[in-house]
């Protein structure tokens, strides 16, 4: 038996969205009796009755595992407190009208938290928030009357992406620990240590991953605005690759290079390194979007102006413009159209919405009168709500249902079906062999090869007309006022 099956750490998780939902899974996978609280009640009933809101690999097989032995749900947060060591805040952090995060949901748990403890605890927070936020929680806490010898307020912030994040939280690159104390510190030592000692690993049925007993993540201490800043600063830094490619991208259709030869040869200096260097239609998602924008407004609040993160803001602004200006280069006209749009959510592997480029461009095409028939493996669903379904807008079962008598396909994320369709079924549906594509999924060379007119980001357009197809590097150029037919 391990350390952690004889000593487990009793843990809340307050909040169950997908980090929080994530980390309470996780954290009775690495065997801690875990609760996970939300004062959604709904939400709550469906959880204890085996339900998944969200679409993400090996939570369903997590939580059928540890339902009612590790991990239980529950509304009531005043006991879930009382019985925890440690109390996990993963609430939402809204972006504000200002682009500040808006931490009303953390300063109403805090003020909860507290009114309920009764002896020690570890309050961690879990969500991406601002530099001096650890700072306000200990305020509101010792406001309420609590003492600073009960409880410490420590950053642990999560670097988990949707679509992937069971195994980001068990295999993850680093574990970051703001902590002002050791008492606080050792506490969530030992609750990570199943995987910093890779205990973990050696179970049978562990969720496979890049780490090992050989490869164990590290861990690292410090402060806890530090660790704050470490969470913010990744994600900044993380768009401003993107934006930084996408920029590239567009110098490289100017000129007739590949994007992709480009981003390879950046990507093999090991001071770069090949990841999040996927030009494409613009980063979304609930992270980035608001994460830079809370970071800029964090630097403004402390007297700096960090300009390159409006530039990065901008240049991804402009990114979606112009794939919508690539789209109209293609098609000329949109009124009357049918288009096949293969994707919904923010990218592939999750049925997550939100600043999704692909909703911005579905709602750009509705408004010019294109009828659009769309598919996403996962998020019809959520899309449903926002976009429901009618004459113009359609949601289809496949992609080659979506494509039947289309004008074109549009690829607006990057599931991997759709880098693996039968190339030959989609062009015998389709009205028009065109193909825009907003991910980079296909060769564009075999693409002309199949007939098609391909089109995507970064790379010479290959047009196909009349059965000659040729290569123009500048038809995917984004010339402001101007169509281009084909
Ligand atoms: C992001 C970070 O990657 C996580 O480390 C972080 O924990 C998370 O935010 C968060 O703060 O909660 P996520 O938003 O799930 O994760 O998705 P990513 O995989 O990072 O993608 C974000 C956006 O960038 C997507 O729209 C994606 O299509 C786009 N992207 C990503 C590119 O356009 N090019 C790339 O090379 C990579």
């Amino acid at each position: 038996m391990s350390e952690t099956e004889k000593h487990p750490v009793s843990i809340a998780v307050v909040g169950s969205g997908y980090v929080g939902l994530v980390a309470a899974a996780c954290f009775a996978e690495i065997g801690h009796k875990v609760v996970c609280v939300d004062n959604d009640e709904s939400k709550i009933q469906s959880l204890q009755q085996g339900g998944i809101p969200i679409h993400e690999d090996f939570l369903p097989e997590l939580l059928e595992r540890h339902r009612n032995s590790r991990i239980r749900f529950t509304t009531d947060l005043r006991t879930a407190t009382q019985e925890a060591e440690a109390i996990f805040i993963a609430v939402g952090t809204p972006q504000s009208e200002t682009g500040s995060a808006d931490l009303s949901y953390v300063d109403a748990v805090a003020s909860e938290i507290a009114r309920s403890i009764d002896g020690y605890k570890v309050i961690v927070e879990k969500s991406t928030v601002p530099v001096y936020t650890n700072e306000w929680i200990c305020r509101v806490i010792a406001r309420n009357g609590i003492s600073t010898d009960h409880f410490d307020v420590t950053s642990n912030p999560e670097f988990l992406r949707e679509g992937t994040a069971v195994v980001d939280f068990l295999h993850p690159d680093r574990i970051v620990i703001g902590a002002q104390t050791e008492r606080a510190a050792s506490l969530l030592q030992k609750i990570y240590a199943p995987l910093t000692t890779g205990a973990y690993y050696d179970q049978s049925d562990a969720v496979p991953g890049p780490c090992s007993r050989q490869k164990t993540p590290p861990i690292l201490q410090t402060s806890t605005k530090a660790a704050e800043i470490i969470k913010h600063a990744s994600n900044a830094f993380l768009a401003t690759k993107i934006s930084f490619i996408n920029a590239v991208a567009n110098i490289c259709e100017a000129v007739g290079a590949d994007v992709e030869d480009v981003a390879r040869g950046m990507g093999m200096d090991a001071r770069i390194g090949p990841k999040f260097l996927r030009a494409g239609v613009g980063y979304g998602g609930s992270c980035f979007p608001k994460d830079v924008a809370a970071f800029r407004n964090v630097a403004e609040l402390v007297g700096v102006d960090f300009a390159l993160l409006r530039e990065v803001e901008a240049i991804n602004e402009e990114q979606k413009q112009r794939f919508f200006q690539k789209i109209r280069s293609a098609l000329w006209t949109f009124r009357g159209k049918s288009l096949c749009v293969l994707g919904l959510a923010f990218k592939g592997g999750t049925d997550d919405i939100r600043e999704s480029p692909a909703l911005d461009i579905v709602r750009q095409l509705l408004n010019e009168g294109s009828k659009v028939n769309a598919f996403d493996p996962a998020a019809e669903e959520r899309t449903r709500e926002v976009i429901p379904p009618n004459a113009q807008m359609r949601y289809c079962s496949d992609p080659y249902e979506a494509a039947t008598d289309a004008d074109a396909v549009l690829i607006l994320n990057d599931w991997p079906e759709f880098a693996e369709l039968n190339l030959e079924r989609l062009r015998s549906v389709l009205r028009y062999p065109i193909v825009v594509d907003g991910r980079n999924l296909y060769d564009p060379a075999k693409m002309a090869q199949m007939g098609f007119t391909y089109l995507s980001v970064g790379r010479p357009a290959n047009i196909h007309h009349s059965g000659i197809s040729t290569q123009d590097p500048q038809a995917g150029l984004y010339k402001p006022g101007a169509t281009r037919g084909f």
